[in-house]
């Protein structure tokens, strides 16, 4: 049960004993009906000043884009029936404010903050009159913006004296946390998690807090609270406690008595724990049924006493590179309630064999995830794996397994993903691998070199996969026939597998839903696909084969086309592939013939072009390719001036035109070029000036204009290119010292 449900709080209420507690205990009896008794069937209705309160509260808000408050107002007499307002059903007061913003849900990594927040967040601040709603207990008002103009938690939060419940979790606030929240003596869910950059120097208030039984304070910046085991150790009630990304120094301190006997979760992920796991404080926490460590750089042997850790149902530790730890794998043989272990990335050596027989030991096993990647563990595969029933996620990538994959992986009826890359396993996988997976959605035997599937053309197999990656593996020299059963997958990955032959006949139809297809470095000969414009594929990769003949119409998704490193002859059609969205273009190394197509202009989102080792002739199209990133047009037989297609462009950053046939003076625009990073015009017949504007080019680390017919002076301007570090400008006639 959560410790902040109201079922929770009615029964540990009534269940707490002892003198010290009795004050707390009788006012508990007064009945406390957070979530449940709506204003609906209320017998007494709301009180006149905490209606006005509530009505001054709303005016502090200034923007409620999804009208959460409408029914707030003066006119609607009973405000306990107003959204999100609770009252008591004897007395009439309100209790609580449950106001969150149930909408957000997404962290944005890229802007670091919940990306649709302002669509349905209330704004503006929270403001005093609701000190006027004396019997509050629960006030939730978490991920809305109620952060006013000094973007700090009002101190007089402190002063709702009843509260039970205080929740003001993604509200962007800065600044201190108030210490006046010691004053919330009732207080017992606290959730102040991921503000905006609120920190704390002083959390000596939180022993205050005596019936605190959870407590969030993740990304809440308690740098400079050394002792904070310590303070927290005081507070004996606590169940929960979530203090990721707190930055953190250190959880190294023995406390000469425990109190924290109930405590089930802990949460101190994401600080900067850099010192060894058996110095950490928590150890003897029995009760412990969530204990989280990742992305700290705890090293050393993990303790013994994790095996006495029997209430564990989830293990997290992974650490940053460079913190190895060991782990005795006994230590696992007793945790019969653990449902998810994720130690990824910390091990520094381990045996697989041992792992996995220890987590089968117990004989009604509860686990769902186990996650043992990048833990260069040895050995081979156990038989056994059955046991593990309610197994969906195992995940064993890069480590140094051998051996070959036993029968008993196809037991575990409740897997769904399965991950078994970058080893080093060996043998066959056969259909008798998959006899009874049917919940699969992903599997990974990619980088197994030695490891070869097997499946005969009749093959049913049980599951529907979304992901296969065999890349790596042995499949070929015949074209895979099983692929056809395949025809629900979305993405896939039969790079480097030995595959010959042509494509067969049903391959567009076949795989017609797959987003996802890489096939290089195979040998597969022959035209490409027939019908391929009924396929979904947005990304495909048929590189380094023996492909022949002409580029069909294309895939009307396709962003990303990789068949570089083939024979592919003829001359690109002059019409349209027909894939406008078309993002990346390679075709190098074929035998593509003729000019350059006018089309290549109309591909609004293309940013990467490479053409280059081929038998093009005539001139780079006249059009604004304002968006293209990256050219290389090299080794072919194209002509004219440097490409006016470029002027204008703000992105470039990889240009390599050599050895063609480009003549002319380069344009002073060049120097416009501004993210220009790779440039190289060799062995053409360009001629005149460099200009001096080329000094302008800031960001370029390599400048090639070897083999070519420019003559005057090296620009002085040059040595303002502070990022070169290779410049080519022999068999010119420039005369002049590099400056
Ligand atoms: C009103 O409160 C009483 C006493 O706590 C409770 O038994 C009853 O179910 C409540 N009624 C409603 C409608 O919530
Ligand atoms: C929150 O509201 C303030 C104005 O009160 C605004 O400056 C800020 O950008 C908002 N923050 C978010 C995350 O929407
Ligand atoms: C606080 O609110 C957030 C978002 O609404 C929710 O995810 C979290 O569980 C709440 N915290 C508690 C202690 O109920
Ligand atoms: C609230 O807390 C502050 C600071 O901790 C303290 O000075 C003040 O007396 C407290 N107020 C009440 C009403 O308890
Ligand atoms: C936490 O605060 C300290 C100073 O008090 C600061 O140096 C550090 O960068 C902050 N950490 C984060 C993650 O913001
Ligand atoms: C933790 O457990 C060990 C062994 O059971 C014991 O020696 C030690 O005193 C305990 N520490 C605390 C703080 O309870
Ligand atoms: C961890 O601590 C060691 C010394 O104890 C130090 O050399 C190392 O740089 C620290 N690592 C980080 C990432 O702070
Ligand atoms: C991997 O394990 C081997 C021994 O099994 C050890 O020699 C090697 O240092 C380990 N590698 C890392 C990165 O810990
Ligand atoms: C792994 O453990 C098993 C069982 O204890 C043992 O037979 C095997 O030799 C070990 N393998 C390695 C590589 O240490
Ligand atoms: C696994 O294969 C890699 C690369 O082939 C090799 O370097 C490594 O030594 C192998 N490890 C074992 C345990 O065989
Ligand atoms: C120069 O380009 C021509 C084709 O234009 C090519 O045949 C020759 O190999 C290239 N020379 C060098 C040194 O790259
Ligand atoms: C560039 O080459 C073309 C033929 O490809 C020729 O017509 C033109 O005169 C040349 N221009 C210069 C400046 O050499």
């Amino acid at each position: 049960m959560h410790p902040c449900s109201a079922n929770f709080f009615l029964i540990n209420l009534l269940l707490i004993g002892g003198a010290a507690t009795l004050s707390m205990a009788t006012d508990a009896l007064v009945p406390w009906e957070p979530t449940t008794g709506s204003g609906a069937a209320a017998a007494a209705s709301c009180l006149p000043w905490e209606r006005e309160a509530l009505l001054a509260f709303k005016r502090g808000i200034t923007g409620d884009p999804v009208g959460r408050l409408a029914s707030w107002k003066k006119e609607d007499h009973d405000c306990c029936r107003w959204r999100g307002v609770r009252c008591s059903n004897l007395t009439g007061h309100v209790l609580g404010l449950h106001l969150q913003n149930d909408k957000v849900a997404v962290w944005d990594m890229y802007i670091e903050f919940y990306s649709d927040f302002d669509a349905t967040a209330l704004a503006g601040q929270i403001t005093t009159p609701l000190l006027a709603l004396e019997h509050l207990e629960h006030l939730d008002l978490s991920n809305n913006n109620l952060t006013g103009p000094t973007g700090r938690l009002p101190e007089f939060v402190g002063s709702l004296k009843n509260l039970r419940y205080l929740n003001l979790s993604g509200m962007p606030f800065m600044g201190m946390v108030p210490r006046q929240l010691g004053n919330l003596s009732k207080l017992q869910c606290l959730d102040l998690s991921n503000g905006k950059g609120m920190h704390s120097t002083d959390i000596s208030w939180l022993p205050h807090l005596l019936w605190l039984r959870y407590l969030d304070l993740s990304r809440v910046n308690l740098t400079t609270i050394y002792d904070w085991p310590h303070v927290i150790n005081m507070n004996r009630n606590l169940r929960a406690l979530h203090l990721s990304d707190c930055s953190l120094s250190s959880a190294s301190q023995s406390l000469s008595q425990l109190n924290l006997k109930r405590l089930e979760k802990l949460d101190l992920s994401e600080n900067n724990f850099n010192h060894s796991l058996e110095s950490c404080w928590f150890w003897n926490l029995t009760s412990l049924k969530y204990l989280d460590l990742s992305d700290n750089m705890l090293y050393g042997e993990v303790p013994i006493a994790l095996g006495d850790m029997t209430s564990l149902q989830v293990f997290e530790l992974l650490n940053y590179e460079g913190a190895p730890c060991t782990m005795e794998p006994n230590l696992l043989r007793n945790l019969c309630n653990l449902e998810i272990l994720d130690i990824r990335q910390s091990l520094s050596y381990g045996n697989v064999t041992e792992m996995l027989d220890n987590l089968m030991y117990c004989s009604n096993n509860k686990l769902r995830e186990v996650i043992l990647g990048q833990n260069n563990l040895t050995g081979t595969l156990p038989t056994g794996l059955g046991k593990f029933t309610s197994l969906h996620t195992l995940l064993l990538y890069d480590n140094q397994l051998t051996g070959s994959v036993p029968y008993d992986i196809g037991l575990m009826i409740s897997l769904t993903d399965l991950d078994l890359s970058s080893n080093n396993l060996t043998g066959e996988i056969t259909e008798k691998h998959f006899a009874g997976l049917k919940s699969l959605k992903n599997i990974d035997l990619s980088y197994n070199q030695d490891l070869k599937i097997v499946l005969g053309p009749e093959w049913l197999p049980p599951f529907r996969l979304d992901v296969a990656n065999f890349a790596l593996c042995q499949i070929g020299p015949a074209f895979p026939s099983w692929l056809q059963r395949l025809d629900e997958v979305g993405w896939l990955d039969v790079s480097h597998t030995g595959i010959t032959g042509q494509f067969p006949h049903w391959f567009s139809t076949v795989l017609s839903k797959l987003i996802i297809l890489r096939m290089s470095n195979n040998q597969i000969s022959g035209c490409l696909p027939a019908n391929m414009e009924i396929m979904s594929v947005r990304l495909l990769d048929l590189s380094s084969n023996q492909i022949t003949g002409d580029i069909p119409t294309l895939p009307p998704n396709l962003s990303s086309l990789d068949i570089s490193n083939n024979m592919l002859s003829g001359r690109l059609a002059s019409k349209n592939f027909g894939a406008p969205q078309l993002n990346n273009l390679r075709l190098s190394s074929n035998n593509i013939k003729g000019p350059i197509p006018g089309f290549v202009c109309e591909l609004r989102y293309l940013e990467d072009l490479d053409l280059s080792n081929n038998l093009l002739e005539g001139e780079f199209p006249q059009c604004s390719g304002r968006k293209l990133k990256y050219i290389d047009l090299s080794s072919n037989s194209l002509s004219g001036r440097f490409l006016p297609s470029l002027r204008g462009n703000k992105q470039i950053q990889f240009l390599d035109l050599s050895s063609n046939k480009f003549n002319g003076t380069l344009p002073s625009w060049i120097g416009d070029l501004q993210e220009l990073q790779f440039l190289a015009l060799s062995n053409n017949t360009f001629s005149g000036h460099i200009p001096t504007s080329i000094g302008n080019l800031g960001n370029l680390y390599q400048l090639k204009l070897s083999k070519n017919m420019f003559s005057g002076h090296i620009p002085t301007s040059i040595g303002n290119l502070r990022n070169l570090y290779q410049l080519k400008l022999e068999s010119n006639n420039i005369s002049g010292v590099l400056p």
